[in-house]
């Protein structure tokens, strides 16, 4: 979703926001826009602010700049992914007041954007369909010389979210961000500051970061800044060391990012178990968990909050803690969960799940459950992110930046890490050591038996050329296997724009087999497992339905070969942990598709990587 990228300190702004937008590009975007407080021989007495807007690529934008006046060592820049208006140069950010001594750039919704503009805006002349434009001009009303002191009083006025960054011509050593449900980071440099809204776009430059929280109002100077807390006292906060590298944003050779991220699951999978297991006493112990041997007893019910991919790698979580510690558990889509009235109590544990860490539904959810006195904990992946920050303890996936906006790598380490925790939670009641070792020395094997499979990807490219034209699929799969369905099927509408839906192969004669021909090819899952016969049984039902049929088969199972028209067959491993290699085939046969039909693989249309509204 839209990204904010804000330079301050000696070095030319603009290639600096030109390059952080790029790394900002992951997030999806439709529109971007740059604001540099212009300079005249290194002095900034022009006091005069150049903007430079351009719907489409950042690409568009590196064009458009070429040539205009854009020097000087302060400025803004922002990718918008419309919300309030549509995809047009007026209103991409950085927004104006009237004149354009005041630019703002601003992620979240201004809910009172029309009361607003009625009560405080009349004979102002708006130019775009946003509400971040309302706010631009709010602050220019209240601007008398001290731009901390008009922001806070715009927003005071304000309901809604935002993070945002001001600057003005006449304070041209400043800039302004304030925080309230959408995420800011201050990236601090050898006498230069950065903004962002994540780290990504200044990991070139520093990995020293502050993260602001909701309410907080950073005040940036030239060698200097000030945060203010929602009482406008001024607090001091930590600075934060990233681990994250600027190699690891690079492509390294492979064509897209997904592919990329595909690839890295058999080494972020051994990132995200290592440590974290005692492979002698059978158990895993994730710290993290911060709760008491007791308190872990008394845990009754788990519920897992998620949003999309994340959600069904909460699924997997769901089997693997019902089986393995006995505990009923549900899954919720974070985005209804928060609308209903949810019953908890403080025997109820609580785990969000995010790559992002800053997905605004599961962030509400968590918020919810909390108040409800659960014990709430995250499962995330990008360090420091809300999530990570206002839950009670939990972990970190280790799965690395994920650029691509289809989720992959986190995936598998989200259930990765699931798995481990319900293998704690077993240990203290139900799980034997010898089921705890041998589910441990299954997942230590996992990492090879994943490179096994992503040798199969040329195999599986020849599949995609195949299968690429069917304008339907189905994706079929039991037990935890279901949840390797839906999100073989997630990936494939994603990225390739291909419909597709995904059942419990159970599920197929209750209605959807109804749609099944020779042009509604089905993906099956059907590993040896507990379910294997059941399985079997509901793919000789589409195959009398003369119904293409591609198998995930474990290897060895000759007769699968008979039944399906193409086979992919994946390494045998314990039930539980079979999600982690079977969704791999349906990842490379999603990527290749999508490349084979010309699709703009890391940035489908429509889509944000980090959802931050609702
Ligand atoms: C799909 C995808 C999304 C995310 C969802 C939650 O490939 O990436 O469905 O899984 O938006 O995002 P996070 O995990 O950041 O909370």
């Amino acid at each position: 979703m839209c990204g904010i990228i804000g330079y301050i300190g000696n070095k030319q702004a603009l290639p600096i926001l030109i390059n952080g937008l790029r790394r900002l590009e992951y997030r999806g975007y439709d529109s971007a826009g740059i604001a540099v407080i212009e300079e005249e021989k290194g002095v900034r007495s022009k006091e005069k602010i150049v903007r430079v807007k351009a719907i489409g690529k950042i690409d568009e934008l590196a064009k458009k700049v070429v040539g205009k006046d854009l020097i000087g060592t302060i400025g803004i820049a922002h990718t918008r992914w419309a919300t309030h208006g549509g995809v047009t140069e007026v209103n991409a950010h950085p927004h104006t007041g009237c004149t354009d001594d005041l630019v703002i750039v601003h992620n979240g919704i201004i809910e009172n954007y029309r009361e607003l503009k009625e009560k405080y805006l009349a004979g102002h002349e708006i130019k775009s369909q946003t509400d971040t434009e309302i706010l631009a001009h709010l602050i220019e009303l209240f601007y008398k010389g001290d731009l901390l002191s008009a922001v806070r009083e715009a927003l005071s006025q304000v309901r809604g979210t935002y993070g945002l960054v001001v600057m003005h011509a006449s304070e041209p050593n400043r800039l302004v961000a304030a925080r309230l449900g959408s995420p800011l980071v201050i990236g601090v440099g050898e006498g230069e500051y950065y903004i962002a809204s994540d780290t990504s776009p200044m990991l070139a430059h520093t990995r020293n970061v502050i993260f602001l929280d909701d309410g907080e109002i950073a005040d940036i100077g030239l060698n200097k800044f000030e945060i203010f807390n929602v009482a406008s006292e001024k607090i001091n906060k930590d600075v934060n060391h990233i681990d994250w590298d600027e190699a690891q944003a690079q492509l390294s050779g492979f064509p897209h990012f997904m592919l990329k991220e595909i690839f890295a699951q058999p080494t972020v999978m051994q990132d995200a178990v290592r440590g974290r297991y005692n492979l002698e006493e059978g158990t895993a112990h994730l710290g993290g968990i911060n709760m008491t041997v007791e308190e872990m007893h008394k845990v009754k019910r788990v519920i897992l909050l998620a949003c999309g991919t994340a959600s069904y790698a909460a699924m997997i979580g769901k089997y693997a803690f019902e089986r393995l510690a006995g505990i009923s558990t549900e899954v919720d889509v974070a985005s209804e969960f928060r609308y209903r009235d949810p019953i908890i109590d403080e025997n109820t544990l609580v785990f969000g799940i995010s790559q992002s860490g800053e997905t605004a539904d599961t962030l509400a959810a968590l918020r919810e459950a909390k108040r409800k006195g659960a014990f709430v904990r995250g499962i995330v992946n990008v360090v420091g992110s809300t999530i990570a920050r206002e839950t009670d303890g939990g972990t970190y996936i280790h799965a690395g930046p994920e650029l691509a906006v289809a989720s992959t790598k986190a995936y598998t380490n989200m259930a990765a890490v699931l798995l481990l925790y319900a293998l704690q939670f077993g240990r203290l009641n139900r799980v034997s050591l010898a089921t705890g070792q041998r589910l441990l020395t299954e997942l230590r094997a996992i990492p090879e038996k994943m490179k096994q499979i992503l040798e199969q990807s040329e195999k599986i490219k020849v599949l995609a050329e195949k299968y690429k034209n069917y304008k339907d699929f189905f994706f079929l799969g039991r037990g935890i296997n279901f949840p390797v369905a839906l999100e073989g099927s997630l990936k494939l509408k994603e990225i390739s724009y291909i419909h597709s839906e995904a059942y419990p192969g159970g599920e197929m004669k209750h209605g959807p087999i109804a749609l099944l021909s020779p042009d509604f090819p089905v993906f099956a899952i059907m590993t040896k497992n507990q379910l294997y016969d059941k399985m079997r049984s509901n793919v000789e039902e589409i195959k009398a339905r003369k119904a293409p049929i591609v198998l995930i088969a474990t290897e060895g199972d000759e007769s699968a070969k008979e039944l399906a028209n193409d086979v992919i067959f994946v390494p045998p491993t314990m039930e539980l942990i079979e999600p982690l290699l079977n969704t791999l085939p349906l990842q490379l046969f999603a990527y290749h598709t999508a490349v084979l039909l010309g699709r703009d693989v890391d940035r489908p249309r429509n889509l944000a990587k980090s959802v931050t509204v609702e």
